[in-house]
C-alpha cells in the first residue's frame, strides 16, 4: 500500500517513520515534508491546505491510506473531500475537527457533557469583552477562538494586560480571523499532561500518555510555543487517572458528538490540567501533538498503518497496541526569536554524528535542503532530538548529551524538559 502524510514537521517525520516500519507499506509520501523526511519518503511540494491538489495526487498515485498531521487541512475539510472521492483518510470530517477548530465550540460541547473545564465566557464584540473584565479573576486566560499555532492563547496577569491581550487578538487580528470571537476564561492551576486517542466513534484506543512544554522558557516562563519537548508517559497520569480521563473526558465527548450526528473519526488529543486529581480539559486537538508524536511513537509497539486502517474500516476493536516500558523524551531545538520573527537558512551541523548513537533519532520540523546539498534552518521549531531509555532521567541525559553535537546559529532550547516528571516520580 502507497501512503500520504501531510505536514512537514517533527510529527509527520516521527509518523513517517513509524509507518515505515509497517509490512503493509510499501512506499510513502509526504506533502510537503522537509530535509529529514526526504530521507525516508518521496517529499511533494504540495502544500498541506492545497485540498484539491492533495486529492488529484493521491488519486493519479493510487495512494490507498492518507494520514492527516496537521489541524489546518482537517478543520478545512481536507477528510470529507477525500471520503466523497473514496480515498481513505484518517482524521475527523470537517464538522468534528470543530473540536480543535473553535475553543467555543469545544466549550459549549464540554458543558453539555458536565466535563470538567476553566469557567468561560464567549464574546465576538472587544467593547463587551473589556466591560466584562471588571468581573474577573487574575490570571485570566484571553483565547482566540480559531486556529492559531498554539499561539493564540494569553495569560493575562492583570486586568491592562488582559485588555491588551482582547486588542490584539480582536483589534489587531494579530491571529487573524481566529480572533473575531474571544474566550475569557478562568485560569487553572496544577500539572498538564497529553492524553491522545484513536477513536472510529465506536471504540476509543488511547495512546500513551504524554506531557509537553509549551513556553518558550525554562519554568514554563515566557510566550507559549507549538511545543518544545515532550516525554512519554507522564507519570503524572497513573492508571486511576488514566481510567478517570477515559470515562469523564473522552468517553462522554465521543458519544456526545455521534449523539449530534457529526462523529468523531480519528486521532483526538485532550490537552488537560490535572488539579487535586481531577482532569479538567484545556483544548482539544483533532491530531496528534506535537512534539508529543515523537516520544509517544518511540514507544509504541504495533503496526500503525494497519491501526489506522481499521480505524477507517470502524474495526478499531481488532487493534493491537502496545507500549515499550521505557520512557521516551524529545526535546526541541528552535531557532533564535522563535515564537516571534527568526531568521532561516542557518546550516545545521552534527547530523551525521548523531545518526551513529543508539537509541536516538533527530526528527526533523523546520529543515531543508539547501541547492548546495547542506541541510539548512527553515522553521521556528527545527529538530526534535528524541531519545530512549530505562528511566526518564537516562533520556534525559542522553537526549541532552546528544544535542551537544548539533549546531546551528541562534540555536535554542529548553534546558528542563523531563524535569517536572522526575521530580514526580522522586516524590
Ligand atoms: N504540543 C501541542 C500541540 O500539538 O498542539
Amino acid at each position: 500500500m502507497k501512503v500520504l502524510v501531510v505536514g512537514g514537521g517533527g510529527r509527520e517525520h516521527a509518523l513517517v517513520w513509524k509507518l515505515a516500519q509497517s509490512s503493509h507499506v510499501e512506499e510513502i509520501y509526504c506533502a510537503p515534508g522537509n530535509a529529514g523526511i526526504r530521507n525516508e519518503a518521496t517529499c511533494v511540494a504540495i502544500s498541506p491546505t492545497d485540498i484539491g491538489s492533495l486529492l488529484t495526487f493521491a488519486q493519479e498515485n493510487a495512494v490507498g491510506l492518507t494520514v492527516v498531521g496537521p489541524e489546518a487541512p482537517l478543520v478545512a475539510g481536507i477528510v470529507d473531500a477525500f471520503t466523497a472521492a473514496g480515498l481513505a483518510a484518517v482524521g475527523p470530517s470537517r464538522a468534528a475537527a470543530q473540536l480543535e477548530g473553535s475553543k467555543i465550540y469545544t466549550k459549549e460541547i464540554l458543558r453539555e457533557c458536565h466535563v470538567p473545564t476553566g469557567d468561560f465566557e464567549a464574546f465576538d464584540a472587544p467593547a463587551a469583552a473589556m466591560k466584562a473584565l471588571a468581573g474577573k479573576s487574575f490570571p485570566l486566560v484571553v483565547k482566540a477562538d480559531g486556529l492559531a499555532a498554539g499561539k493564540g492563547v494569553i495569560i493575562a496577569s492583570d486586568k491592562t494586560k488582559a485588555e491588551n491581550a482582547i486588542r490584539t487578538i480582536m483589534e489587531d487580528r494579530a491571529f487573524g480571523a481566529a480572533g473575531s470571537r474571544v474566550v475569557l476564561e478562568a485560569f487553572l492551576e496544577g500539572e498538564e499532561a497529553s492524553f491522545i486517542v484513536l477513536t472510529d466513534g465506536e471504540t476509543i484506543l488511547p495512546l500513551a500518555s504524554s506531557q509537553d512544554h509549551k513556553a518558550i522558557h525554562d519554568g514554563d516562563r515566557g510566550p507559549n510555543t507549538g511545543g518544545m519537548g515532550a516525554y512519554s508517559p507522564a507519570p503524572i497520569v497513573d492508571a486511576a487517572m488514566h481510567q478517570r480521563i477515559m470515562t469523564t473526558v473522552m468517553e462522554p465527548v465521543i458519544q456526545k458528538m455521534n449523539e449530534r450526528k457529526t462523529p468523531f473519526r480519528g486521532i483526538l488529543y485532550a490537552g488537560l490540567m490535572i488539579k487535586n486529581g481531577t482532569p479538567y480539559v484545556l483544548e482539544f486537538n483533532a491530531r496528534m501533538g506535537d512534539p508529543e508524536t515523537q516520544p509517544i511513537l518511540f514507544r509504541m509497539k504495533g503496526d500503525l498503518a494497519e491501526t489506522f486502517l481499521l480505524l477507517h474500516k470502524t474495526e478499531l476493536h481488532k487493534a493491537r497496541l502496545a507500549w515499550r516500558s521505557d520512557p521516551a523524551i524529545c526535546v526541541v531545538l528552535a531557532s533564535g526569536g522563535y515564537p516571534g520573527a527568526y531568521e532561516k537558512g542557518k546550516p545545521i551541523s552534527g547530523l551525521r554524528e548523531l545518526d551513529t548513537l543508539p537509541n536516538i533519532k533527530a526528527f526533523h520540523a523546520g529543515t531543508e535542503t539547501a541547492p548546495d546539498g547542506k541541510i539548512v534552518t527553515a522553521g521556528g521549531r527545527v529538530l526534535g532530538i528524541t531519545a530512549t531509555g530505562k528511566t526518564l532521567a537516562a533520556c534525559r541525559d542522553r537526549a541532552y548529551e546528544a544535542i551537544e553535537k548539533i549546531h546551528f546559529d541562534g540555536m535554542t532550547f529548553r534546558k528542563d524538559i523531563g524535569m517536572k516528571g522526575i521530580k514526580r516520580q522522586a516524590r
